[in-house]
C-alpha cells in the first residue's frame, strides 16, 4: 500500500518527539495505520544541534518551502509555533492540497475559523489533537466520544508549566522563580514562558475546548485571563492550612444561551479530584447533559506525550487516505455555521467566594477599617487570620469571604489598596466549589 509521506516544519522539543516516534516506532505505526507513515523531510533553521535522532533517510533543509513544494508529501506537520510565519505556511500547505497537523494552540485559537474554512473548502483536514493538553486525547473525546452529549461545563488544568510551578511550590515549599526555571529545564515551557505563567496559553487552549464542546466561537482575548505570577509561597501555605490547593484553572460554563469563560488562579478544596493533579500533569473535566461528568488526566506537555498526539493525527489521516473521508469531516465536529449570538457573561457579573491577603502596617484599627470597606460594598467576611508580627515588613491579614460579586470586590479593593496602611496591593484568589468532579454520582 502507498506510504503516507509527511514533512515536519519545526524541529524543536515536540518536533524531536514526533521524529523519534515516526522513525523508531515505524513498524507499530504501520500496523496501526495500515500503511507506512514516512517522515520524508524536516525543515528547521537549526539543523546542527544533536537531538539524539538518526535522520539518515530524512531530507533536511532550512526552508519550509521544500516541504510545500514536494508533491509526494501529503501532510505538513506545523510545529513552528506562534502566528507568523506559521499561519502563512499552513495556508500555503492547504492551498497545495496538503493536510496539516499542528500543535499550535495560539494560531488555532486566534485564526482557527479562517484556517478551518480554508481546509474544508479545499477538502483537506487540520489535525490538532496536540494543541490542547498534550498527550490527553481530549480533542477526539469531545468531538467524537462525547458527540451526543450537550456539554455544559468544563474545568481544566491545561498548562503543564503553571501546574508544575504551583505543585512544586506546594510540595517543596519553593518560591516561584526557581520552580519556573525547573519547568523550563524540563522542556514544558513555551519559548516565551510569560504565555504559560500569565495564563494566555491556557486561554488559547480553553478557546479551542469551547469550540469543540459547545460549538461556540470565542476569541482568546475575550476570555478573562489572570496568571500565577503574584502567587507566593505564603499564599500556598495559607491555602493549604485552610484546606485548599491553588491551581491555574480554565473554567467555562454554558447556561441559557450565555456562557462564561475564564482563566485564573483558583482555590479548590484539597479533596477535589483536580487538586491531586500534580507536576506537569493536565486534567480536563467536562460535564454533559446525558453523560454527567467525565475527567481526563495525563501528561499535558513535553516531547514524547505531545509528539504522540501529533502522530495520532497522522495515523487518522493514513487510515482515511484512500477513502476520501478526510474531505468532509467538520474540523470542530459541528455542521453548519457557528452561532454568533451566544453572550459571553462579563467578568464583573461573576459571583464567587474569595481569598484575600492584605499586606498592611500593624497598627490598631487596620483590620476594622478593611472589614468596614468590604462591608460597605456588600461583601461579607467568612473568616480572618492574622499571624504574629514579623521583625520587619508588613503583616498579612488573610480573609475568606462569603459569596460576593466580582464588581463589588474590585471596587472595594480599589479603595483598600489606596489606604495609607496598605503596603502593597491586595492579593486575591477566587474560590471555586461549584464544579466538583469528586461528586460524581453513581448511576
Ligand atoms: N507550555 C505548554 C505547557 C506546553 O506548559 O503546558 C503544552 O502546550
Amino acid at each position: 500500500m502507498e506510504a503516507l509521506h509527511v514533512g515536519l516544519a519545526g524541529f524543536g522539543t515536540v518536533g524531536t518527539g514526533v521524529a523519534k516516534i515516526l522513525l523508531e516506532e515505524a513498524a507499530w505505526l504501520e500496523r496501526r495505520s495500515g500503511r507506512q507513515v514516512r517522515l520524508k523531510r524536516i525543515a528547521d533553521l537549526d539543523l546542527e544541534r544533536d537531538r539524539g535522532v538518526r535522520l539518515d533517510e530524512v531530507q533536511t533543509s532550512a526552508r519550509v518551502e521544500d516541504i510545500l513544494e514536494d508533491p509526494e508529501i501529503r501532510v505538513m506537520i506545523e510545529l513552528i509555533g506562534g502566528i507568523e510565519p506559521a499561519k502563512s505556511f499552513v495556508l500555503e500547505a492547504i492551498a497545495a492540497g496538503k493536510h496539516v497537523v499542528t500543535a499550535n494552540k495560539a494560531l488555532l485559537a486566534s485564526h482557527g475559523t479562517e484556517l478551518f474554512q480554508a481546509a474544508e473548502a479545499k477538502g483537506v483536514q487540520i489535525g490538532f489533537e496536540a494543541s490542547v493538553a498534550g498527550g490527553i486525547p481530549i480533542v477526539r473525546s469531545l468531538r467524537e466520544g462525547l458527540a451526543a452529549d450537550q456539554i455544559h461545563s468544563i474545568a481544566g488544568i491545561i498548562n503543564g508549566t503553571a501546574n508544575y510551578i504551583l505543585s512544586t511550590m506546594t510540595e517543596q515549599g519553593l518560591e516561584f522563580p526557581e520552580c519556573l526555571q525547573q519547568a523550563q529545564e524540563k522542556g514544558y515551557a513555551e519559548a516565551d514562558p510569560s504565555l504559560d505563567i500569565e495564563g494566555q496559553d491556557t486561554a488559547h487552549k480553553l478557546a479551542i475546548l469551547i469550540g469543540l464542546a459547545y460549538g461556540v466561537q470565542v476569541k482568546p482575548d475575550a476570555i478573562f485571563t489572570e496568571g500565577i505570577q503574584r502567587i507566593t509561597g505564603m499564599d500556598i501555605r495559607y491555602a493549604r492550612d485552610l484546606g485548599y490547593r491553588i491551581k491555574l484553572l480554565a473554567l467555562s460554563k454554558i447556561q441559557d444561551g450565555e456562557f462564561e469563560a475564564r482563566v485564573h488562579p483558583t482555590m479548590i478544596s484539597q479533596s477535589h479530584l483536580l487538586a491531586s493533579v500534580g507536576q506537569a500533569f493536565n486534567a480536563v473535566y467536562a460535564a454533559g447533559r446525558s453523560t454527567g461528568p467525565v475527567m481526563f488526566y495525563g501528561k499535558g506537555a513535553g516531547m514524547m506525550p505531545t509528539g504522540s498526539a501529533v502522530v495520532s493525527d497522522l495515523v487518522s489521516l493514513a487510515r482515511m487516505m484512500d477513502q476520501g473521508k478526510a474531505n468532509d469531516l467538520p474540523s470542530l465536529g459541528f455542521y453548519g455555521k457557528f452561532p454568533q449570538d451566544a453572550r459571553l457573561r462579563p467578568m464583573e457579573e461573576l459571583v464567587s467566594k474569595y481569598y484575600m491577603r492584605f499586606p498592611v502596617v500593624d497598627r490598631p484599627g487596620v483590620l476594622s477599617k478593611i472589614s468596614g470597606i468590604l462591608g460597605e460594598h456588600g461583601i461579607s467576611i467568612h473568616s480572618v487570620i492574622q499571624k504574629g508580627r514579623q521583625e520587619a515588613g508588613p503583616v498579612h491579614i488573610i480573609m475568606l469571604t462569603h459569596e460576593a460579586r466580582e464588581r463589588d470586590v474590585q471596587h472595594a479593593l480599589e479603595v483598600i489598596d489606596l489606604l495609607e496602611v496598605a503596603l502593597d496591593k491586595c492579593l486575591f484568589i477566587r474560590i471555586e466549589d461549584s464544579v466538583d468532579p469528586s461528586h460524581i454520582e453513581p448511576a
